[in-house]
C-alpha cells in the first residue's frame, strides 16, 4: 500500500506557483488577487477561509477576505459581486458556501463573472467542463486528478466509482474521470447494494460525509481509494469517510485524512486564481 501524500504534492505545487507568481509580477506587474466573500459565522467556513488566505499570501498573492453579517441581503451580495466583477485588480472571486437561507445560492453563483469564478461553480463553467473545454474547474476534483497523475495512476480504461453526487465534488469528479477515459459510475445515498457497487471500482472516490463509513467490504483488492471526507469523530478528531486503518492492507493507494485531498483543494484554488490573473492580462 502506498499513501497518496496530498500535503507533499500541495506544497510542491504551491512552491512552483510562488515562483511563477514572482515572475508574473516582475515581468508584467501583475499580482494575482483572490477575493473571498464570507457571509455569517459558520465555524467550518471560518477555518476554510483562513487556510485559503494563508496559502494565497504565501504564494505571493493579494488576498482579501470580505466578511458580512449573517443578515446580509441577497441584493447587497449581488451588488458586491457586480462591483468585484468590474474591478480589474480582482482576478478570482469565491463566495464561501453555505450561504444563509435568505440568499439564493444559484443566483449568487450565476452573478460571478465566469472568468473570475475560481470555484468553477458558475453554470457556464459547469457546461464548459462537461463539453470537454474547461475554463475554471472545481478545486477538489481537480486536486484529486493531480494526485492521480503525480503517482502515475492513469484512469484510462479503468472502472471508477464516485460515491457522492454534489455539484462541488461528485458530479465534476465523475466528468473529470470520464474525460480521462475511465468508465464511471456515480453512486449515492439511495444506491442499492452500495458496498457491492463500490467493490467493482479500480478507483474509488468517496465524498459522502459520514465518518469511517467505508470499510474493507467496500473495497476491491488493489483498488485506489480517494477519501474526500472531513468529519469530526466523537472525540473531535478530523476523520475521513474511509476507515484508513481497516482498508490499508487491501488497497494499492489511499489518501489519508488529514493530509490527502484537503491540501490539494487549496493548491488548485490558487492555480485557478493564477490562471485567471495571467489570462486577463495577456502578454
Ligand atoms: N464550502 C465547502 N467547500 C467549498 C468550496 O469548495 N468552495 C466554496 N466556495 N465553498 C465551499
Amino acid at each position: 500500500m502506498q499513501v497518496l501524500d496530498g500535503k507533499a504534492l500541495a506544497l510542491k505545487k504551491r512552491k512552483g506557483l510562488a515562483e511563477k507568481t514572482a515572475q508574473l509580477l516582475a515581468k508584467q506587474g501583475i499580482k494575482p488577487c483572490l477575493v473571498v466573500v464570507l457571509v455569517g459565522e459558520n465555524p467550518a467556513s471560518q477555518v476554510y477561509v483562513r487556510n485559503k488566505e494563508k496559502a494565497a499570501v504565501e504564494a505571493g498573492f493579494e488576498s482579501r477576505i470580505l466578511r458580512y453579517p449573517e443578515t446580509m441581503t441577497e441584493t447587497d451580495l449581488l451588488a458586491l459581486l457586480a462591483e468585484l466583477n468590474q474591478d480589474l485588480e480582482v482576478h478570482g472571486i469565491l463566495v464561501q458556501l453555505p450561504l444563509p437561507p435568505q440568499i439564493r445560492e444559484d443566483f449568487v453563483l450565476e452573478a460571478i463573472d465566469p472568468s473570475k469564478d475560481v470555484d468553477g461553480f458558475h453554470p457556464f463553467n459547469v457546461g464548459r467542463l462537461w463539453t470537454g473545454d474547461p475554463l475554471r474547474v472545481p478545486s477538489t476534483p481537480a486536486g484529486i486528478m493531480a494526485l492521480l497523475e503525480e503517482y502515475g495512476i492513469n484512469p484510462a480504461g479503468k472502472k471508477a466509482v464516485v460515491i457522492g453526487r454534489s455539484n462541488i465534488v461528485g458530479k465534476p469528479m465523475a466528468e473529470m474521470l470520464l474525460a480521462a477515459d475511465a468508465t464511471v459510475t456515480v453512486a449515492h445515498s439511495k444506491t442499492e447494494n452500495l458496498a457491492q457497487v463500490a467493490r467493482e471500482a479500480d478507483i474509488l472516490v468517496v465524498a459522502i460525509g459520514r465518518g469511517h463509513f467505508i470499510g474493507p467490504d467496500f473495497v476491491k483488492d488493489g483498488a485506489v481509494v480517494i477519501d474526500v471526507g472531513m468529519n469530526r469523530s466523537p472525540e473531535g478528531k478530523l476523520i475521513g469517510d474511509v476507515d484508513f486503518e481497516a482498508v490499508k492492507e487491501k488497497v494499492s493507494f489511499v489518501t489519508p485524512v488529514p493530509g490527502g485531498v484537503g491540501p490539494m483543494t487549496i493548491a488548485m484554488l490558487l492555480e485557478q486564481t493564477f490562471q485567471a490573473a495571467s489570462e486577463t492580462h495577456p502578454e
